[in-house]
């Protein structure tokens, strides 16, 4: 089956999205849940759960090198590509997410949404 990606409106400003002290927050799409992340003024999507074992990756928190740090073992990832940077050989999903006129954006794909 072909993959589709679509863009969906999250929210209509990003000052609207209620992120909270360590800049995570998490946004339902269509029943499933999304982390959003902020960091230096730069917003980032990723899947909600850790692909280690599961943790809620908006329980986490940004490092000083705009890492999102798992709550749970701390392995650590880049939230730009997901790379996971600690090195234990996992990928984290991420999603495209922009703020352009109309809203803040983000484009999710595949049979999962
Ligand atoms: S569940 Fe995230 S590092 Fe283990």
């Amino acid at each position: 089956m072909a993959s589709t990606s679509t863009w969906y409106k999250i929210a209509a400003s990003i000052s609207e999205i209620s992120f909270n002290a360590n800049g995570l927050a998490e946004i339902d799409i269509n029943g499933k849940t999304v982390c959003i992340a902020k960091n230096n003024d730069q917003i980032f999507a990723c899947t909600q759960k850790c692909p280690h074992a599961g943790a809620l990756l908006s329980t986490g928190h940004i490092d000083a090198l705009g890492n999102l740090v798992c709550p749970l073992h701390k392995y650590k990832f880049s939230l730009k590509n997901g790379r996971n940077i600690s090195g234990e050989g996992y990928y984290l999903k991420t999603f495209a997410i922009e703020e352009r006129e109309g809203g803040v954006f983000i484009c999710v794909e595949g049979p999962a949404f």
